[in-house]
C-alpha cells in the first residue's frame, strides 16, 4: 500500500514557494475549449487531477504541447468530439467544467456525472438550472450528463440558490459566447472565480463584476488565442502550509501567494498567538508558544474557507482550551475527526459541529486522508505528533498537492513515501 511515514515532532523552518492554483487551473483548461486556436498557460500545479484534465482534454482531440511540469500550449483548433469518457471524467468533481466549455461551443455535449472528495451530497442542480435558463436542455441519466441546444444560447438572469463556486464557473462559461447578457446574482466570489474571468476577458470575453455578487456577462461572438497567461497561486495550499508552521511551533515564510486571499486564515492564526507579517506576494508565519483556542465557522469566500477545516483543527488539538469548529458549506466534513482521535486528541464531531479539547501532545498512529485538504490535515497532525505516522489513501493528497513532500522537506521535515505491495489494510 501506498503511504507516506512522517517523522515528528518537527519544527518547520525556511522558505516554501507555492504553485498555481488547482481549482482555477481546473477551470481554466476547460476554458480554452472556448477558442479554436492555441493557450499558453503558465503557473499549473502538477497534481494528478490536472494530468487527469490533460487526459481529458486530448481524448476530445486537442493538442497539448508540455513547455514543463508547469507550463503548457494547448491547442484546440482540431476538437471535435463532446463526449468525454466515463472512465476519465467520473473519477473527479471539476470535471463537471466540461459542460459550460464544451456547451459554448457544441450542440450536443455528455460528461459523466462528476466524481471527487466525498463530502456528504454534492448535488449539480444548480449547474443544470443556469444551463436550462441559457437555453440548454439538460437530462440526467444512467449516471450521464447530456445537455443540447438546437441554437446560440441566449444571454438571461441566473439567480443561485445556493452560493456554489461551480455553478458560477460554469454559467460564466456557458455565457461567454451566448447571444446578449447573462447576469449571475448570488454569485459565488472565489479567487479562482476571478482568475477564470481574468483568464477569458484575456480571450475577448466581457466579463464584469467577477469577484462580487453580481456577476455580469455580455456573450461574444469568438474568442482569440492566448499568447500567455499566468494562473494565480493556490491560496489552499498557502493556508496549509500557514497552519503547518503555526502548529509546528515553526518560522515559515511563504512565497508566491497572495495575502489578501489568505485573510480568513492569518485572522484565525493571530487569534491562536502567531505573528504573522504580509508582504506584497509573500507570508511570514511564526509561532512560539502553545495555540490559544478559537472558533471557527467555514463560510463562502470572503469567509473561512471549508478547504482549510481539516488543517486548522490541528491548531485546536493542541491549544490551550476548547475550540469549536461549524461546517456550513458540506454536510459531512468532519470524517478525518476518528483519524485525530486515534492520535490522541480530544474532539467530538456531531452534525455540522465539531469541539475539540486541547491536549498537551498528539502521538503517531496509523491514520487514514478521508479526502484531499483531511489528507493534508493528518500530515500536519504527524509533523506534530511524537514519533512515526503513516498516511494512507495519499493519492486524496496527491490528487491537489504539488509536490508536498518535498516542501515539507525543505523546510525540515522528514517525510517518507513507501509503497509495499504486501502490506494489509489496517482498516480492512
Ligand atoms: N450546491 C448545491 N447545488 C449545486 C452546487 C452546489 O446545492 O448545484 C451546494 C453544495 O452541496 C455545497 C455548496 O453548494 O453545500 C457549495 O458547493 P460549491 O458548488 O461551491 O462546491 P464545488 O464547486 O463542488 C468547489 C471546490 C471545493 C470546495 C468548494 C467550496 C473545485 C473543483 N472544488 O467545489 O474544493 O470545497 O468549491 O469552496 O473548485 C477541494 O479543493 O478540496 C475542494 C473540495
Amino acid at each position: 500500500m501506498e503511504k507516506f511515514v512522517v517523522y515528528g515532532p518537527c519544527q518547520l523552518k525556511g522558505e516554501v514557494t507555492i504553485s498555481g492554483a488547482k481549482n482555477a487551473a481546473v477551470a481554466i483548461l476547460p476554458a480554452t475549449l472556448l477558442v479554436k486556436g492555441k493557450c499558453h498557460i503558465e503557473n499549473i500545479p502538477n497534481i494528478s487531477d490536472i494530468r487527469a484534465y490533460y487526459k481529458i482534454l486530448e481524448s476530445l482531440g486537442a493538442k497539448i504541447e508540455y513547455i514543463s511540469d508547469n507550463e503548457i500550449i494547448i491547442d484546440n483548433s482540431h476538437v471535435t468530439s463532446a463526449i468525454a469518457s466515463y472512465e476519465l471524467t467520473s473519477k473527479f468533481r471539476a470535471s463537471y467544467y466540461l459542460l459550460g466549455a464544451l456547451l459554448g461551443r457544441f450542440q450536443e455535449v455528455q460528461i459523466s456525472l462528476p466524481g471527487g472528495c466525498n463530502l456528504g451530497a454534492r448535488p449539480i442542480d444548480q449547474h443544470i438550472k443556469a444551463f436550462e435558463k441559457l437555453g440548454a436542455k439538460v437530462e440526467v441519466k444512467r449516471g450521464n450528463v447530456y445537455a443540447s441546444r438546437t441554437t446560440r444560447l441566449k444571454g438571461t438572469s441566473i439567480f443561485l440558490d445556493v452560493v456554489s463556486v461551480g455553478a458560477t464557473m460554469n454559467a460564466i462559461l456557458a455565457a461567454t459566447l451566448a447571444e446578449g447578457t447573462t447576469t449571475i446574482e448570488n454569485a459565488a466570489k472565489e479567487p479562482h472565480v476571478v482568475d477564470l474571468a481574468n483568464f477569458l476577458n484575456s480571450m475577448g470575453a466581457k466579463i464584469k463584476g467577477a469577484g462580487t455578487d453580481t456577476i455580469k456577462i455580455t456573450g461574444v461572438e469568438s474568442l482569440a488565442q492566448v499568447s500567455s497567461y499566468s494562473i494565480i497561486p493556490d491560496q489552499i495550499e498557502a493556508g496549509t502550509f500557514m497552519v503547518a508552521a503555526a502548529a509546528t511551533k515553526g518560522d515559515v515564510i511563504i512565497k508566491n501567494c497572495i495575502p489578501k486571499h489568505l485573510e480568513p486564515i492569518t485572522a484565525k492564526l493571530l487569534e491562536a498567538g502567531a505573528t504573522v507579517e504580509e508582504h506584497e506576494s509573500s507570508i511570514h508565519v511564526k509561532m512560539d508558544k502553545r495555540p490559544s483556542a478559537f472558533s471557527v465557522k467555514t463560510m463562502p469566500y470572503p469567509g473561512f474557507p471549508t478547504d482549510m477545516q481539516p488543517q486548522i483543527s490541528i491548531l485546536l488539538t493542541i491549544c490551550n482550551g476548547t475550540g469549536i469548529i461549524v461546517e456550513n458549506i458540506w454536510e459531512s466534513r468532519f470524517q478525518y475527526t476518528d483519524e485525530l482521535a486515534k492520535m490522541g486528541a480530544d474532539i467530538s464531531a456531531h452534525g455540522t459541529t465539531a469541539i475539540i479539547k486541547g491536549v498537551d501532545t498528539l502521538y503517531s498512529a496509523p491514520v487514514r486522508s478521508h479526502d484531499l485538504r483531511a489528507g493534508a490535515a493528518m500530515i500536519i497532525a504527524g509533523l506534530v505528533a511524537d514519533g512515526e505516522t503513516s498516511v494512507y489513501d495519499i493519492h486524496h493528497i496527491l490528487r491537489g498537492y504539488e509536490n508536498i513532500t518535498g516542501k515539507f522537506e525543505k523546510l525540515g521535515a522528514t517525510i517518507l513515501y513507501q509503497n509495499n505491495k504486501d502490506e494489509v489494510s489496517f482498516y480492512g
